[in-house]
Parts: C-alpha cells; sequence; structure tokens
C-alpha cells in the first residue's frame, strides 16, 4: 500500500511516497531556511509564499517514481504549525483528493516525527515505546502503548529544545537554524574531556519528566555581556553539553521507571550528534531496551514520516472535514 504524504508545517515543503510505513519510494524536502536565514529566522508570510511556490514541483518530483493509480491514500500534516503554511499543504492534499478520489489522512505533525523511527528499519521499534519529541516548537516526552495509544510524560514548561540552541545562536551571531550552527563551532572546541558546566541544567533533580530552556538564553546573555574575549566554540559546547545533558538526565529516567522495549528520538534536534551519543551511552547501561534514532534528513521536517504515521493509524477522512489547526498538542485527537 502506497501513501502520498504532504507536510508543510513550517519552512518546509515536502511531498513524499511510503510503501507499507516504512519504505521509501521518494522523498523530496525544499526548505527556504536559507532565505529565513537572512531575517534570523521563519517570517510565517514569507514561509508560505515560499511553499505555494514549490508545492507543484516537490509533488511532482516525488510521484515521478509512482503512477497516481498506485496511491492508496494522501496524508498531510493538518498541526500544530504555522496556519498559512498548513494550509498549502491541506488544500493540495484537498484538490488531490478530489480529483484523484483517494481519501486523505490527517496527521499530526509532532506524531508523525517519531514515525521517521519506522523508516528504512530492519526492525520496527517494540512497545511499549517511550519517545522524545525536540523541535523548534516542541519537547515532549510520551509513552505509546500501541498506535494510536499516547500518553503525555512530560515537556518543556517554556522554549523548546530547539528553540533553546536557535535563540543562543542568535546571541552568538550564528546562522539560522541555530542547533547545526552551535553543533559545528562546538565540535572545533577540542578538549573532549573538559566538564562544560558553564550554564545550569534546571529541574534536572526535580520529580517531574518536565525541563525549562528559558533560563539557559538568559545565562548566555548574561555571560556575553560581561565577558570580554568570547570563545564562541567553547561558549557553543558549553551550550550544546547544557540542553543534551538536561533531556538525556531526565528523559533516561523515564525509560527506567516505564519499562519501555523502545526508545525513539525524534525531531529536528534529534540530528545532533552529541544528544545521539550521550543518549546511546547512558541507555546501554539499561537493560532490555533498544535506542532508535532516525538518519538526520528524516529527523528535521519531511513528508515521509507523515506517510509513514498515516500507514500505522490510518484515520481516512472525507476531503471536506479536514482542518489546519495550528494549535494540536502531541495527544490532540484529529
Ligand atoms: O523538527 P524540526 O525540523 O522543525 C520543527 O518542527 O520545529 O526542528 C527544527 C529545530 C530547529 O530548532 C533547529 O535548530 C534544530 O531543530 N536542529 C538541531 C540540529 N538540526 C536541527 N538542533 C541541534 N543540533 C542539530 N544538528
Ligand atoms: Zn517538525
Amino acid at each position: 500500500m502506497k501513501i502520498l504524504g504532504i507536510e508543510t508545517s513550517c519552512d518546509e515543503t515536502a511531498a513524499a511516497v511510503i510503501e507499507n510505513g516504512t519504505k521509501i519510494i521518494s522523498n523530496v524536502v525544499a526548505s527556504s531556511a536559507s532565505l529565513q536565514a537572512k531575517f534570523g529566522g521563519v517570517i510565517p508570510e514569507r514561509a508560505a509564499r515560499e511553499q505555494i511556490k514549490s508545492m507543484i514541483p516537490v509533488l511532482e518530483e516525488a510521484l515521478s517514481k509512482t503512477k497516481k493509480e498506485e496511491i492508496s491514500a494522501i496524508a498531510v500534516t493538518v498541526g500544530p504549525g504555522l496556519i498559512g503554511s498548513l494550509l498549502v499543504g491541506i488544500e493540495t492534499a484537498r484538490v488531490l483528493s478530489y480529483l484523484w478520489e483517494k481519501p486523505i489522512i490527517p496527521v499530526n505533525h509532532l506524531v508523525g516525527h517519531i514515525y521517521a523511527n519506522f523508516l528504512n528499519n530492519k526492525k520496527n521499534p517494540e512497545f511499549p515505546i517511550l519517545a522524545l519529541v525536540v523541535s523548534g516548537g516542541h519537547t515532549d516526552l510520551v509513552l505509546m502503548k500501541n498506535h494510536g495509544d499516547i500518553t503525555w510524560i512530560g515537556g518543556t514548561r517554556d522554549d523548546a529544545a530547539g528553540e533553546a540552541f536557535d535563540k543562543c545562536a542568535r546571541l552568538l551571531g550564528l546562522s539560522y537554524p541555530g542547533g547545526p550552527a552551535i553543533s559545528a563551532e562546538a565540535e572545533k572546541f577540542q578538549i573532549s574531556n573538559a566538564k562544560l558546566q558553564m550554564f545550569p541544567r534546571p529541574m534536572v533533580n526535580e520529580v517531574n519528566y518536565d525541563w525549562s530552556f528559558s533560563g539557559l538564553k538568559t545565562a548566555v546573555k548574561r555571560y556575553l555581556e560581561t565577558e570580554k574575549n568570547i570563545d564562541t566554540p567553547l561558549v557553543s559546547a558549553n551550550i550544546q553539553e547544557a540542553i543534551v545533558d538536561s533531556l538525556v538526565i531526565k528523559t533516561v529516567r523515564a525509560i527506567s521507571e516505564f519499562r519501555s522495549k523502545s526508545f525513539l528520538l525524534a525531531g529536528g534536534v534529534a540530528a545532533n550528534q552529541r544528544l545521539k551519543e550521550k543518549f546511546s551511552e547512558e541507555i546501554s547501561k539499561i537493560q532490555n531496551v533498544e535506542f532508535f534514532v532516525p538518519e538526520p534528513s528524516l529527523c528535521t521536517d519531511n513528508a515521509a514520516c507523515i506517510a509513514s504515521e498515516a500507514y500505522f493509524n490510518n484515520k481516512k477522512e472525507d476531503f471536506q472535514k479536514i482542518n489546519a489547526n495550528p494549535e494540536l498538542t502531541i495527544t490532540s485527537e484529529i
């Protein structure tokens, strides 16, 4: 069964064809990130205008290896995200659904991120699954007892992990998106056994699975205002380590408490090498849990994971009943 996925929730325009939820037939992503970088972040109207231009070429490329008769359904992100951006994908899916007489499957973007871990794998993750979604706008830890059975365990009380990377990068004068920029600077820092304790890890000793990242941005700002000679690689390595430590310490505790068989890392920040290394290291100390993380191109926004989610959850809808919902949470019913 082949599903066409469409994703336009933020600044990417993406389309993909996925077979049986796991095999990538095509996966095309056009990003306006370099354009957004000029303005230091995503400007919603500009993002939507770029998506209108990119949508048809991206679709044509994604569909070039498949006959449209072979497509069983159209999966589309309905939220959360920017309203103008979401509508570009939703209206495209609606038209295709009408013309091809195929159902639409609405997908929650945050849940979609998790399903990047079902793509191109030798083996699918086993339930119960604990999943950490770390993206530009969200940080959510969830327990999945089955497909569609998701319980929220914890999340950020203020800034998302990706947002912390982006805001700190901006303070350092680095480019947008901040995560890859900080990580590249941090790699230039050579002392591998340094403690990297310049910035705090708030809430790590609290008995809950919540995070707070807004204090990090304030601490970095204060440091930059008071220091005369800024060593960007050193500061970047410290920012990265503070975010990584906070995420790993609390998540590893949850993996033990909920006895999950699989731990799935997802979202743009999951592309971070240091985060993956630290999770691998800590999870290897726990028995009977397997660690999954998508390849970097499947961590950031894409339509392949959206089509995969649609296959496993398969909530077909009439095209007239699909609506954009910018405020969806990871456990919202759609
Ligand atoms: O999931 P995503 O592509 O879009 C949203 O749904 O938000 O995530 C984007 C976020 C940005 O904040 C970006 O800085 C971060 O993911 N990111 C990274 C890395 N690559 C992307 N953060 C840390 N290290 C990376 N290598
Ligand atoms: Zn995303």
